[in-house]
């Protein structure tokens, strides 16, 4: 008899897009069992790296352990992925405590067959073919992809961006606004255009800091 069953998809048709649903998954972590779903009304922060007990990846978790307190306040969670074994991981992370004084209070996915790095479009064959890039998916608590990173296997992440990528769009989803280009948190932010004539003629006479009736900024 013909299995009913569906397969469960474990590639990509295409690579993720922003603005789309991030892909479901479950796998196993460091917490143990772990779901997308499980982030569900919070932000996410869900970056892979190449491998275990390697200094660059040891400083870019050390770089996110310094910011837990900060994202935990913002509902903000982080979430690590690669190859290695959830094994290998429990020693790295317990070597990066020990040898750093950092604890990582945050799960890494032991994605032995690939089947997450596939579906996000974490392997850069041209790079490795077997291990994931540095690749960063921000998430928000509707389960919607923000944002996409991509670093090669020699550059270590700048974990501030990362960290003003999010708050740029909290901010955004807040106020209904855009932020300009290396924005910072208390800088002004920008009005969305008028998308009439008429909004564009009573722009310049709303209050906003205008240059012209297209480029308007506020505090917020
Ligand atoms: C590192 O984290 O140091 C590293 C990992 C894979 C390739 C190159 C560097």
């Amino acid at each position: 008899m013909e299995s009913k069953i569906e397969p469960q998809v474990t590639e990509a048709r295409h690579l993720p897009r922003i603005g789309e649903p991030a892909p479901p998954f479950e796998a196993e972590s460091t917490f143990g069992p772990i779901r997308l779903e499980d982030f569900r009304e919070s932000w996410l922060i869900f970056f892979s790296h190449p491998a275990d007990f390697t200094p660059v990846c040891t400083t870019e978790f050390a770089a996110f352990a310094g910011m837990q307190d900060e994202l935990k306040e913002m509902n903000v969670h982080l979430m690590g992925l690669s190859i290695d074994s959830v094994m290998a991981h429990i020693a790295w992370v317990r070597n990066i405590e020990e040898k750093f004084g950092l604890k990582i209070q945050f799960p890494v996915i032991a994605d032995s067959d690939r089947k997450v790095a596939n579906l996000y479009g974490m392997i850069m064959p041209g790079e490795s073919k077997t291990e994931t890039a540095r690749c960063v998916f921000v998430i928000d608590p509707e389960g919607i992809l923000r944002a996409v990173i991509y670093y090669p296997m020699t550059t270590g992440r700048n974990v501030e961006e990362i960290l003003r990528l999010v708050k740029a769009l909290q901010t955004t989803d807040e106020h209904t606004v855009s932020t300009p280009a290396n924005w910072q948190p208390g800088n002004p932010v920008i009005v969305p255009p008028p998308r009439t004539q008429e909004m564009a003629e009573e722009r310049m006479n709303e209050g906003y800091d205008c240059k012209d009736w297209y480029f308007c900024q506020k505090a917020v």
